[in-house]
């Protein structure tokens, strides 16, 4: 299981940082298991690994064999929570490079995440000569981005295959009942998979949201479910022992204490989308009513180069929340120099892995000497059962973690108000006066 080591934040708070918040911890984890705090209505997540649709799940590793075996590329159209999950796990258990790699799973091409125009054109001419499929997701059905990318990509098909085999390319994941989408679902055919009413978008991603783009990129569903079960068992046994009591405690005690910034830290390249699901969980959860900790993330150490001065020296505004996993999926030995030109035959011999382990550890104390306070998380390592634990371990921390805030953690109303001005000036039909008030502002 996910293990935390807070030694590094005790000279930044309290002596009774956590004993203080164990009555809150309490009552958080009553209304999160109960469903009855602010927000209840979205907490569908909780029991999600055990109370999954077996049948849906079911579907889902069926569809994936199908887009195996039929397509080259699958292009997964979605945004925000309808996105960052999918491809948080593809990277982080495969690789950044999973496209490149040689394998017998298709290509995955994420669409619809902005409005990039060159970005879109780019997706066209990676699969247009290939055998392709299309999984649009979207909960609300109605989002601007995925909406124009589904437009276009089902034009593709339906170009290159017809109107009745591009059907069978098509898979859509949205609300059971509601959306344009899931009208336009029903009334072509194609195969529907549901996001939960009760588990909203940056909860999904044990949902069909992110099953089946995970599924098709040759990840074990069970293994992902299997782990996220284990952390939902665990984490539900109430005490201060509990890693996400302690994890929604610390950030709290920090927060309170002056800090407004959590950076996120990871030493390995494929966890860069992982963290960029993390900021989305946490920003849309605690960011709202003037509160909440801005959540930012680094990879090191590429970053050291970079962002680690400012860590080091600059405002003293941030703790590191640093994720390490504890055994890489490969070894590699730093060979011996017999010419020794570039000095460093005093590695001769050992695994990189012990080098990125020191840097690691000097880099922590670096910085906890700099002001920088830290939480280390342990994870084993990248597979599906770990990933599955991790993912459960910052929900669930994320849900205690917005109770502590006094926040709703599970709405987003600030989401919104891009969206109403964007479809106000693209002319919307009931738009109007809202259109004209900003125009003659701009
Ligand atoms: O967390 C959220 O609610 C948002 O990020 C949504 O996931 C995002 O706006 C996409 O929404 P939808 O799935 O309705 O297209």
């Amino acid at each position: 299981m996910i293990q935390l080591d807070l030694s590094n934040i005790r000279s930044f708070v309290p002596e009774d940082w956590l004993t203080s918040r164990k009555d809150r911890l309490e009552q958080a984890r009553v209304m999160l298991e109960e469903g009855n705090g602010p927000g209840g209505d979205f907490t569908g997540w909780v029991h999600l690994p055990r109370d999954y649709d077996k049948e849906e799940f079911a579907r889902i590793q069926k569809a994936a064999k199908k887009i195996q075996s039929d397509s080259e590329a699958l292009v997964v159209i979605g945004i925000g929570g309808s996105y960052l999950g999918a491809r948080a796990v593809v990277e982080l258990i495969q690789s950044p490079n999973y496209n490149l790699k040689k394998k017998d799973t298709p290509d995955i091409y994420f669409a619809g995440n902005g409005l990039s125009t060159d970005a879109l054109l780019e997706t066209i001419e990676l699969v247009k000569d290939r055998d392709f499929s299309v999984n649009v997701i979207s909960k609300s059905g109605t989002t601007t981005e995925p909406a124009v990318a589904f437009r276009i990509f089902k034009n593709l098909l339906e170009e290159k295959y017809g109107k009745e085999e591009a059907r069978k390319r098509i898979y859509a994941t949205t609300d059971a009942h509601k959306g344009a989408l899931k009208g336009l679902a029903d009334s072509e055919g194609y195969e529907e998979f549901v996001v939960p009413d009760a588990v909203g978008g940056r909860f999904s991603v044990l949902t069909a949201v992110g099953l089946l783009p995970i599924a098709v990129a040759g990840i074990d569903l069970d293994e992902l479910m299997g782990g996220a079960a284990e952390a939902m068992e665990a984490l539900a046994v109430p005490g201060l022992e509990n890693p996400a009591w302690q994890y929604a405690a610390a950030r709290h005690a920090l927060y309170t204490a002056g800090k407004s910034t959590e950076i996120l830290v990871g030493y390995e390249p494929s966890f860069r989308f992982f963290a960029e699901w993390w900021k989305q969980l946490y920003g849309e959860s605690e960011g709202k009513d003037g509160k909440g900790l801005f959540p930012a993330s680094v990879e090191f150490t590429a970053d050291l180069h970079s962002m680690g001065q400012y860590i080091q020296e600059g405002q003293r505004l941030m703790f590191e929340s640093v994720v390490r996993f504890q055994e890489s999926k490969g070894s590699y030995t730093i060979p011996h120099d017999p010419d020794n030109v570039d000095g460093l035959n005093f590695l001769s011999g050992k695994p990189l892995t012990f080098v990125a382990e020191q840097a690691l550890r000097g880099t922590l104390l670096a910085h906890v000497d700099g002001g920088v306070p830290n939480i280390l998380i342990q994870a084993l390592r990248r597979d599906a059962r770990t990933v599955g634990q991790l993912i459960y371990f910052f929900e669930y921390s994320c849900g205690l973690s917005g109770y502590l805030l006094e926040v709703n953690p599970f709405n987003q109303p600030g989401v919104e108000a891009y969206k109403k001005n964007m479809y106000a000036l693209l002319g919307k039909p009931g738009y109007e006066e809202h259109r004209a008030a900003l125009e003659a502002r701009l």
